[in-house]
């Protein structure tokens, strides 16, 4: 599948915008491409109560598996300072991503951009074929 990133990380990046962050200022926005061509976008949601709150990136791919997608081909996340997912969000990607998926990571001014695979940032990943 071609992988038209800038879109995906404009759709990231839109996501961005609806950050609920009133206790870091930390917005992030995500987008997940997802093998059927449909993208999923979500935002971080924070929460008075600190732990309960949510990561961008497992919003946007809680939403596509509660929409039935069960494999992403690339993830663009969009924050001030292209920060990357946290160990939690590398975890659930991997879960629904083969060992090429890629992930994009772009700044909101859209200068600077990195990218890589998802056995790069989770590499000996544990994973279901470890439950069979
Ligand atoms: N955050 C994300 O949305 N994604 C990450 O991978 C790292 C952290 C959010 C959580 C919290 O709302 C804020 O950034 C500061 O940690």
């Amino acid at each position: 599948m071609k992988i038209d990133f800038k879109w995906l990380i404009a759709e990231a990046k839109q996501a961005r915008r609806h950050a609920y962050t009133p206790y870091s200022k930390y917005k992030v926005g995500a987008a997940v491409l997802a093998k059927s061509g449909k993208v999923y976008t979500g935002c971080n949601v924070e929460n008075a109560a600190y732990p309960s709150g949510l990561c961008a990136e497992r919003v946007a791919i809680f939403k596509a598996v509660s929409e039935g997608e069960r494999e992403f081909v690339a993830l663009a996340v969009v924050t001030s300072n292209l920060g990357s997912p946290c160990g939690a969000c590398r975890q659930v990607i991997s879960e629904f991503a083969n060992d090429d998926a890629v992930i994009v990571l772009a700044s909101t001014r859209g200068t600077r951009r990195k990218k890589f695979t998802m056995k790069q940032i989770l590499p000996d990943r544990f994973g279901p074929s470890h439950l069979r």
